[in-house]
């Protein structure tokens, strides 16, 4: 039986290593350092099963390509490509959705919402026994939360960037 592990994509050396320090992913990809297919590669030489995506683009690419027979994507995100300027590319090697069976669903937290009673007791339990750990950044200031939400998109947070209004 194969061992399950998770291989998680940071932005940064230092991002990437706390990943697997302190968030529990056995292994990360640095994305800044590009080549994401090829360190997805050096990972996961036997390919991947699942693939949850946030972020599309090259991200999404690599994983198309790494997917094994009956792989399954989560499409929840595709951040990489919000601040585009222009039309965004679709990943080149989307023909592999067919050779390899792969199943592609976009998933709404919103959709869920009858179960976040449910959701929030569960993560609190994991919370606190330490199963979940959560880091934010805080802005403080809603005179500073348009740069804030600019500064999403250069890694400058670690965990979730969230705003603090006056007080
Ligand atoms: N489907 C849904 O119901 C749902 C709900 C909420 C959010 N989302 C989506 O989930 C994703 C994460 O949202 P969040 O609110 O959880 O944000 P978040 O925790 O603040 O994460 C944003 C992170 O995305 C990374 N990032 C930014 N640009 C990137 C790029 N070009 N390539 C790779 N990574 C990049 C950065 O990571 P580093 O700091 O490591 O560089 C940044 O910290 C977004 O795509 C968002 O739209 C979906």
């Amino acid at each position: 039986m194969r061992t399950l592990r998770a291989i998680g994509s940071a932005g940064g050396a230092a991002k990437a290593a706390r990943a697997v320090a302190d968030f529990g992913f056995d292994a990360a990809i640095d994305y800044t350092a590009g080549d994401v297919a090829g360190q997805l590669g050096t990972l996961a030489p036997e390919g991947i099963d699942v693939y949850i995506d946030l972020v599309g683009g090259e991200h999404l690419e690599a994983a198309l390509g790494a997917l094994r027979r009956n792989g399954r994507v989560a499409i929840v995100g595709a951040i990489s490509g919000y601040n585009a300027t222009g039309p965004v590319r679709g990943p080149a090697n989307f023909y592999r959705t067919l050779p390899r069976r792969l199943s592609l669903r976009g998933m709404i937290v919103s959709d869920h919402a009858d179960r976040t009673s449910e959701y929030v007791e569960r993560a609190t339990g994991w919370l606190a026994d330490g199963s979940l750990r959560a880091e934010n950044t805080v802005v403080e200031g809603l005179e500073n939360a348009p740069a804030a939400f600019l500064s999403l998109f250069r890694g400058a947070n670690t965990g979730k960037l969230l705003v603090r209004l006056g007080g």
